[in-house]
């Protein structure tokens, strides 16, 4: 079974995948934070997203993948910390628009899913990386919400930001996401949208359980 849940950043996909993926007893695929590690990856060998064939050549030598406890694994080296930080959040989207690195972690999320049941969370799961999938949501939220949600994560990394710069770095991500040519940030035909600005973690996978329950 393959559970997509997609939406732009802040939206409470994370939480609510991680929530979902619990409730069910099966796994849960953060495909943002595989983006998040190539882009601290090729930060730090100092590799340009513009460089074509540095990040080519810098994506056959890589190994990446998600451990025992889940955390994302760079190269052996967990950096399911650093991947947070406001720094490789606004580098993010530059990489992940980039196609050769775009079909590399396709080919890692189907692999994972198609040895186990999962429910996988990010941009283009619905669209592209799974359009079969079994069920598929869409998550959004206000922007105001989603702010202060960054606000909050970003906190914890003892880092910090007006509430403003923060909507204008989920504006301008959101813009890069969506507007990107290959695999843009959109809602599948076929997902179910739900709006988490007024709901609490625990009603966000309340609905997405009793969606499944009502229609497996
Ligand atoms: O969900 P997130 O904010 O951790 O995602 C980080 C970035 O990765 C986001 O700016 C868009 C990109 N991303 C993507 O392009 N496709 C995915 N399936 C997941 C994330």
């Amino acid at each position: 079974m393959i559970i997509a849940i997609d939406g732009p950043s802040a939206s409470g996909k994370s939480t609510t995948a991680k929530g979902v993926a619990e409730k069910l007893g099966i796994t849960h695929v953060d495909t943002g934070a595989m983006y998040r590690a190539v882009t601290l990856g090729l930060k730090l060998s100092e590799i340009s997203p513009d460089d074509e064939a540095g990040v080519c050549q810098y994506l056959s030598e890589i190994e990446l993948y998600f451990d025992a406890n889940n955390k994302i694994r760079l190269n052996g080296i967990d950096v399911s910390h650093e991947i947070r930080s406001g720094d490789i959040s606004s580098r993010v989207s530059a990489v992940s628009a980039i196609p050769e690195v775009r079909e590399k972690m396709v080919i890692i999320q189907r692999r994972i899913a198609g040895e186990q049941n999962c429910v996988l969370e990010g941009r283009d799961i619905g669209t592209v990386v799974f359009p079969n999938a079994e069920f598929k949501f869409f998550l959004i939220a206000d922007i105001d919400v989603r702010a202060k949600r960054r606000l909050i994560e970003l906190e914890k990394m003892g880092e910090t930001k007006s509430i403003s710069e923060l909507i204008e770095d989920i504006r301008r991500r959101d813009q890069l996401d969506s507007s990107r040519d290959h695999s843009p940030l959109i809602q599948a035909d076929d997902a179910i949208p739900i709006d988490t600005s007024q709901l609490t973690i625990n009603e966000q996978i309340k609905k997405i359980i009793n969606h499944i329950n009502h229609n497996k």
